[in-house]
């Protein structure tokens, strides 16, 4: 998480960088800050929370050409300007704005800075000593701070009297875009407009010294290399137009048109066959790796897989995997899902993978993501930018686009009937009505069974994330093995229900409810033969596609919610839309 970009140029950088921070706020947003250099001495200005706070702490009339900037989401120390980046030295000749985490910050601390004062409780004040501690010239001092340091940054680094930019990665991801005004750097390559002629991946150990007319890449023992500048394909700088008040719900209404595009990409512009699916096919067993939203579509594209083309699956959590005692096999697929590409942990284990020789798949979002660098094979979404930070077009994308893949894989013919549900499905308006009643209720738990279980996780997930609902998504048989127990009149059970097969065993577990008190919402397509207080009647479509119809009423509610409450769902507390760190 957090953003760093940073500005050199002729012309004012202060704007450019916060026009920048402002794109990198989905990876935090708890505070952010600027520093520049001013008559050749170091100064810079602080805020906690959004950027726009700390825009209205810029004077207008101060303008600088040489600025780092950093939006927050905290690791180290609370919320508050002191642990704010940029960070300084204790001399105020270093400062530094940093995306990762040093973990042994505390070592370092006490092998070499215990005379140094602090102001922050945070690691990358540790780093900006440790730099400013070396010897030499200020790249040199950089690479000789990063081979003492343990974890992952992306640091941007200004020093006194010295009118350069230092740039320095390590497993979080940095770019620098160059024309003749001058360049810039950021986590982000869409914090670049078109303006640039020349973009530029900083892979980890390399180094980059940005001024106004150049830019100079570097190796660990700080010799000079040369690096090709990318050619981004098609890259969409466009920036979305907020068409509803909130991105959430711009993006839950984008879902039919997501489901439009990835027919018609995958189909029309008949994507594989540009693949050897033959090679694919040869594989015995897929493992699909992922956090969050993006695990719970790697659940469904697992059951895809195994129900079409009869091959052993495993899901795993990629927190879980990289610590895990996982029986590593090249006769396996390792498939690595996630909207952003970014994800620390999910990195790690694609990582983990591909160094014991294994082939990996990436289902992404975001061109140019470090997990596509990694990837054998690269099977993306279309589900354009997601900015709100609950993820909803793009896990419908994921669980859409696993679907087509592992129909491809086993050869079926489907296209037909993919593109009928393309072209009618469209988002059912939420019957406002009984809303009022639900959100009544502070403890809720999703059920179902098989894929319908993975929609009440993904529910639950919605749920608690941005209405901060304490509730869980549970599989319908286990009620009665535990959870059972907290049921009662204050309760709100919704049952997700589209398996034709499972409709009585579902109408068992909700009789178990209700004999507790328990008050019942069911989503469902089928006729079921059971009285429950609120019902959402969804359309039926082929049964592996009905995941994709039922979350949506699901996400509508938590999105309902999360506004009766007062609540920013684009922005909930304590997340970040791209989790850089594990
Ligand atoms: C929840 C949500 C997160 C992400 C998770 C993984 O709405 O969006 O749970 O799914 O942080 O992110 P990606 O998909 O970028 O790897």
């Amino acid at each position: 998480m957090c953003g760093i970009c940073a500005g050199i140029g002729k012309n004012d950088q202060i704007a450019y960088v916060i026009l920048g921070l402002k794109k990198l706020e989905y990876r935090g947003y708890d505070s952010s800050g600027i520093a520049f250099l001013r008559n050749k001495k170091l100064e810079f200005i602080k805020s906690v929370g959004q950027i726009k706070n700390l825009e209205k702490k810029i004077p207008n009339e101060l303008k600088e050409n040489i600025v780092i900037g950093h939006t927050r989401w905290a690791t180290h120390g609370k919320v508050c300007e002191e642990n704010a980046h940029p960070h300084l030295s204790e001399n105020k000749k270093i400062a530094v704005v940093h995306n990762g985490i040093i973990e042994n910050y505390e070592s370092l601390k006490t092998e070499f800075l215990s005379d140094k004062k602090f102001y922050s409780q945070t690691d990358t004040e540790v780093f900006a000593n440790l730099i400013e501690l070396q010897k030499g010239k200020n790249l040199a001092k950089l690479i000789q701070a990063t081979k003492l340091v343990k974890g992952s940054f992306a640091v941007a680094m200004l020093a006194e009297n010295d009118e350069n930019i230092y740039l320095a990665k390590k497993a979080s991801p940095l770019y620098v875009a160059i024309n003749n005004d001058g360049a810039m750097a950021s986590s982000d390559i869409s914090v670049f407009a078109n303006k640039f002629d020349d973009f530029y991946i900083l892979e980890d150990d390399e180094f980059a010294v940005i001024n106004s007319k150049n830019v100079c890449f570097y190796d660990k023992n700080g010799k000079k290399i040369k690096k090709n500048s990318v050619f981004l394909n098609n890259f969409d700088f466009k920036e979305e137009n907020l068409t509803e008040k909130y991105f959430m719900l711009k993006e839950i209404k984008e879902q039919p048109m997501v489901l439009r595009k990835t027919y018609f990409k995958y189909f029309a512009e008949d994507f594989f066959s540009k693949w050897d699916l033959e090679i694919i096919k040869k594989f015995k067993q897929f493992h699909f790796v992922a956090c969050g939203t993006a695990y719970h579509s790697a659940l469904l594209g697992a059951q895809y897989v195994q129900t079409f083309c009869k091959k052993e699956c495993k899901v795993s959590i990629a927190s879980e995997f990289r610590y895990g005692n996982e029986i590593i096999s090249k006769n396996c697929l390792y498939i690595f899902v996630s909207q952003s590409g970014e994800t620390a942990d999910t990195i790690a284990c694609a990582s983990l993978v591909k160094n014991k020789g294994c082939k990996i798949m990436c289902v992404t979002n975001v061109p140019y993501c470090t997990l596509n660098k990694l990837a054998d094979f690269v099977l993306p979404t279309f589900a354009g930018k997601e900015i709100a930070v609950a993820s909803t077009k793009a896990y419908v994308a994921q669980v859409f686009t696993m679907l087509i893949f592992a129909l491809k894989l086993a050869d079926k013919n489907f296209q037909e009937q993919i593109k009928q549900f393309v072209l009618s499905y469209e988002i059912p308006s939420l019957d406002k009505k009984f809303l009022k009643e639900i959100f009544k209720f502070k403890k809720i738990f999703f059920i179902g069974r098989q894929k319908d279980y993975v929609t009440s996780l993904e529910a639950a997930l919605k749920l608690k994330e941005i209405a901060y609902i304490n509730c869980l998504g549970i599989a319908s048989g286990e009620l009665k093995h535990g959870t059972l127990a907290l049921i009662d009149e204050d309760t709100l059970v919704v049952a997700i229900s589209t398996e034709k097969s499972l409709k009585d065993k579902v109408e068992s577990n909700l009789q178990e409810v209700k004999a507790r008190g328990g008050k019942i919402l069911l989503v469902s397509n089928l006729q079921h033969d059971i009285e429950v207080e609120f019902l959402i009647n969804i359309a039926t479509f082929s049964d592996y596609l009905m995941p994709i119809v039922s979350i949506v009423p699901l996400q509508q509610l938590a999105f309902e919610y999360a506004i009766s409450q007062g609540y920013n769902p684009d922005k909930p507390r304590n997340l970040a839309k791209s989790v850089t760190v594990e």
